[in-house]
């Protein structure tokens, strides 16, 4: 019985796409439990690159099931534009190699409009959402008034959920934003047809996974965004709205936790962040905008730049804590290479105390100000490297600290974008 889960142990974007192709090498199922085409994962094999939102990484492989979790919030328009996309790349998508969760909460135009217009009135509070309808989706989903695939695939009752669901978004969209009302057969008519086209991919996905794992087929879960986007312990309230940690993928895939062997954090070697909220280890200099440049530092989503700063191994420990982490995956340290002198955090003074946790309070969080230990940098030799041998010497003490740290075991080394820029150096 084998399955093992692979999520973001930073603020998103840290390669989780290229990590879980790589892995999906050696799994048979590959399940995505939480967010939804807020995500931007990218795969390059080969010459080729592959832009991943709502699907899973392991559709790229064809004979590999990819399974979309009850956990997922899934907008109908984005997942068959995904669709006509791979398959306009050439890899095929069918009920065969995709299963989508009955349970799954589908995104409707008001979240998108209502993520939006909340957006706006927050004015300079803003939270920098990629503006796919998430939160409102999620929103919905505890409020218990969302709409299921379930329900979507049933005409009578979905008809019935969306005159209920659009009359009172309709309220709120034009009486507190004073936005413009959505037309109900506008809507009805564009969601029977994406009805039509999901039905054949549904399944009660716990069933299906459960089976799997017992028929001793490995398993990987795909993580979204980041530890500390999570809706409880990220920066909130500058988080997405779901759990990105570990736990969430029993409740997005109807998993027990004893049915889950390891857990690999990907890692970037550096931090960066998309969007608004803290970041103690920001770098608002030329090495910032030197990394941002050299490591392509622009939202796959939303093509924002994002922000970067030196790594912060308080974030490591918080997330190998809160994840139960086996073992790290370390992206871009080919990125690194051509710094002179690298920093790394390694606990904040807060007050008159040395911390090594992130603090719940944003107000204490501000107050935080990174210690740091400074590293030697190494050259571009490192792209090249394909066994821990092979490294610069300072980019194995760097690697080293962040073992030490966190007392959590590097297994994977990536230095490139592509498959065969990775190397194996320990157990995941
Ligand atoms: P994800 O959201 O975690 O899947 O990450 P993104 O795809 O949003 O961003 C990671 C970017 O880094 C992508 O463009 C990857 O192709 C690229 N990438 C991943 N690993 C490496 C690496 O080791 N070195 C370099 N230079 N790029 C990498
Ligand atoms: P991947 O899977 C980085 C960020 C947004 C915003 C916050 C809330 O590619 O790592 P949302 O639209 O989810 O309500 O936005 O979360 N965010 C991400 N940042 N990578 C992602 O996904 C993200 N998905 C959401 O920028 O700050
Ligand atoms: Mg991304």
């Amino acid at each position: 019985m084998s399955a093992f889960i692979v999520l973001g142990a930073q603020w998103g974007d840290e390669g989780k796409g290229k990590m879980t192709d790589y892995l999906a090498e050696g799994a048979e199922v590959i399940v995505r439990f939480q967010g939804g085409n807020n995500a931007g994962h990218t795969v390059e094999v080969g010459e080729k690159q592959y832009k991943l939102h709502l699907i899973p990484s392991g559709i790229l492989y064809g004979n590999k099931l990819n399974v979309i979790g009850n956990g997922v919030v899934i907008d109908p328009k984005a997942l068959f534009e995904e669709i006509d996309y791979l398959e306009n790349l050439g890899v095929k998508v069918t009920p065969e190699n995709l299963v989508i969760s009955d349970r799954a909460n589908v995104i409707m135009p008001y979240h998108k409009l209502l993520d939006a217009l909340k957006e706006k009135a927050r004015g300079k509070n803003d939270i920098g959402t990629t503006g796919k309808g998430i939160g409102p989706c999620y929103t919905d989903k505890v409020e218990r008034s969302g709409i299921r695939v379930c329900d979507l695939i049933d005409n009578e009752v979905f008809k019935g959920k969306l005159q209920e669901s659009l009359s009172a978004k309709n309220d709120i969209i034009t009486k507190a934003f004073e936005g413009e009302a959505l037309d109900f057969d506008a809507v009805y008519n564009e969601y029977t047809d994406y009805a039509n086209r999901i039905r054949p991919f549904v399944q009660d996905i716990s069933v299906r996974v459960y089976d799997e794992i017992k028929a001793n087929k490995k398993v990987l879960f795909e993580g979204a965004q980041g530890m500390l986007l999570d809706i409880d312990y990220g920066t909130y309230p500058y988080v997405t709205s779901s759990n990105t940690t570990a736990g969430g993928v029993c409740t997005g895939a109807g998993v027990g936790p004893t049915m889950i062997n390891s857990a690999v954090g990907i890692a970037k070697a550096y931090t960066t962040r998309v969007g608004k909220g803290p970041f103690p280890t920001e770098l608002y200099d030329e090495t910032g905008e030197w990394i941002r440049d050299k490591g392509h530092e622009f939202g796959v989503t939303t093509g924002r730049a994002r922000r970067c700063g030196w790594l912060d191994l308080v974030i490591l420990k918080t997330s190998a804590r809160v994840n139960g982490l086996t073992s790290f995956a370390v992206t871009k340290i080919d990125t690194l290479a051509g710094l002179d002198k690298l920093k790394v955090c390694t606990g904040y003074k807060f007050g008159d105390k040395v911390i090594d946790y992130f603090p719940a309070s944003l107000e204490d969080l501000a107050k935080c100000e990174p210690i740091y230990e400074e590293f030697d940098g190494w050259d571009s030799s490192v792209a090249d490297a394909r066994s821990y041998e092979e490294l610069p010497e300072n980019a194995k003490l760097y690697l080293k600290k962040i073992e030490e740290f966190t007392g959590v075991k590097i297994a994977i080394i990536s230095v490139g974008p592509r498959r065969d820029q990775t190397m194996v150096v320990g157990e995941i």
